[in-house]
């Protein structure tokens, strides 16, 4: 496994595990003890996905040491304010059973963030949380918050995949020193994006699976990244991917793949009124 040293000194494994839309208690449990097997150490779950007690109970029954593994958890945006922030916090760390969280996002920039960034900084130097962080902040609310902060987000959690390769995103957090961390890094699946011609040819060069390519472009570009699978032997899969390197040559073709995807305003409008449950 590959490390990054975050900006706060903390090692956090490269390659890790989402947790997304497993909603089953006893069906996400299952998956994340299988995950431990294969290797993975660091597991990203957030609030809203409404599983992290069946986190905690793996961890509980895994017999993994502690600070082996790298636990995140996000905000839910209804959690946005100091007040709310402390609540939703302690409310994760007694679902995950844990008396620390590795990292702690802030999930998105709506509301009062500002408050719950101060009550994160607190949690943080009181050592409940290792490291604190934010998720689907972009250039202008990331550069406002760390202009006037005094403790700066270690990670920036966006979404991030062949097809929307963030490439001014990527400059900006290397300029930032903020840790760029890749959600959806297989477009979960769209744009027939495991059939793709280009990255079936550089699959084939290294006798690879499309995805193990994909992931191994993410780690090379200094990305963090968490696919999410229920499969076991796609679990394997995506975990063996150190063992070979992309060239400069394939790493540029993969980049010719930018289509600059991007979420349109009326995504975006329609992404707020779920968040907010306006009908
Ligand atoms: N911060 C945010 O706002 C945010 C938003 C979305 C997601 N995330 C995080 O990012 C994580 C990953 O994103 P995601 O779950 O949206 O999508 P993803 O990882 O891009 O894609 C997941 C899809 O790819 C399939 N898959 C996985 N490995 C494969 C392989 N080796 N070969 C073929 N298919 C494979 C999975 O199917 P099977 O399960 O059937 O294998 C699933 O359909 C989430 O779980 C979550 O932790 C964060």
């Amino acid at each position: 496994m590959n490390y990054i040293r975050l900006n706060n000194g903390i090692k956090m494994p490269q390659l890790g595990f989402g947790v997304c839309r497993i909603q089953d208690l006893e069906k996400c449990e299952e998956v994340v003890l299988k995950a431990m097997r294969c290797g993975y150490r660091l597991f990203d779950t957030a609030a809203i996905y409404e599983n992290e007690e069946a986190i905690g109970n793996a961890i509980q029954k895994s017999g993994i040491a502690r600070e082996e593994l790298f636990i995140t958890s996000k905000l839910w945006v209804t959690n946005n304010s100091y007040e709310g922030a402390k609540a939703g916090f302690h409310e994760s760390l007694k679902k995950l059973q844990l008396d620390y969280i590795d990292l702690y996002l802030i999930h998105r920039p709506l509301g009062d963030y500002y408050g719950a960034w101060r009550a994160l900084t607190e949690l943080y130097k009181e050592g409940k949380i290792r490291a604190i962080g934010v998720s689907n902040f972009f250039n202008d609310s990331l550069y406002d918050l760390i202009y006037n902060n005094e403790v700066q987000p270690a990670v920036n959690q966006i979404q991030c995949h062949p097809f929307m390769q963030r490439k001014p995103e990527v400059v900006l957090h290397q300029e930032l020193n903020v840790q760029l961390e890749a959600w959806s890094p297989f477009a979960v699946g769209n744009y027939n994006i495991f059939h793709n011609e280009q990255l079936v040819k550089i699959s084939k060069n290294h006798q690879k699976s499309v995805a193990q390519i994909i992931l191994r472009w993410h780690i090379q570009r200094g990305l963090i990244v968490i696919p999410k699978t229920e499969n076991f032997e796609r679990m394997k899969e995506n975990i063996d991917i150190f063992d070979f390197r992309l060239s400069d040559e394939e790493m540029k073709a993969i980049e010719k793949l930018d289509m600059g995807k991007n979420e349109d305003t009326a995504y975006r409008l329609e992404s707020l009124k779920r968040v907010y449950a306006i009908e």
